[in-house]
């Protein structure tokens, strides 16, 4: 390789995780999405509009990274931080998305917290892997995902895609996923 071709090379780093809380110490992106970016997403929008007025439009879930060149050859890596919650009897969840490159698979390691990862392809399949902390969900090319906290605590996992999958929300937001998770009568209820 020629020497200016080195120079474009991004550098070796480390990044400190911390296993047991599932912290990413010194994260250079913060994204924060609240209870009011959740608008349209839950069966009962009464109840969110509830929850943002009485509770000031409290933090619902986080993702933390340090970012890599938006290439095809980088693996792109976060910790995503789901609070726990209900809106009426439906469990808090995450927008969910698509990848840009829809093509491209990602993989959820479970820190902290349980829930599930659910997920749709754009012609109606529906699976949910159940995430428990040591759990790895691996979610195939084309799947939306979204994760869901059917726990107590935050919903914690470590995720890995490819650098230039970037994220498609748009498609998942019009088709939305069919089916959602509820608490009844103090059971889970996937319907
Ligand atoms: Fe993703």
């Amino acid at each position: 390789m020629k020497p200016e071709e080195i120079n474009n090379l991004l550098m070796p780093f480390s990044v400190e995780l911390n296993l047991e809380t599932g912290e990413m110490l010194n994260p250079k992106n913060h994204i924060v999405r609240k209870a009011s970016d959740m608008k349209g997403y839950y069966a009962d929008s009464d109840a969110l509009n509830n929850l943002i007025e009485k509770k000031n439009d409290p933090l619902h879930y986080e993702v933390f990274e340090v970012p890599v060149p938006a290439e095809s050859g980088q693996l792109m890596y976060c910790i995503s931080k789901l609070q726990p919650g209900k809106i009426g009897d439906e469990f808090f969840m995450t927008k969910g998305h698509y990848h840009s490159i829809a093509e491209t698979a990602e993989l959820y390691i479970c820190l902290r917290g349980k829930g599930y990862m659910a997920m749709k392809t754009s012609a109606g399949k529906w699976n949910a892997q159940k995430m428990t902390r040591g759990k790895m969900v691996y979610v195939p090319p084309c799947w939306a995902h979204r994760s869901i906290n059917t726990g107590k605590e935050p919903l914690i996992s470590f995720c890995v895609y490819r650098g230039d999958a970037g994220h498609n929300y748009g498609d998942i937001e019009q088709e939305g996923f069919p089916k959602r998770i509820f608490e009844r009568g103090g059971k889970v209820v996937i319907e």
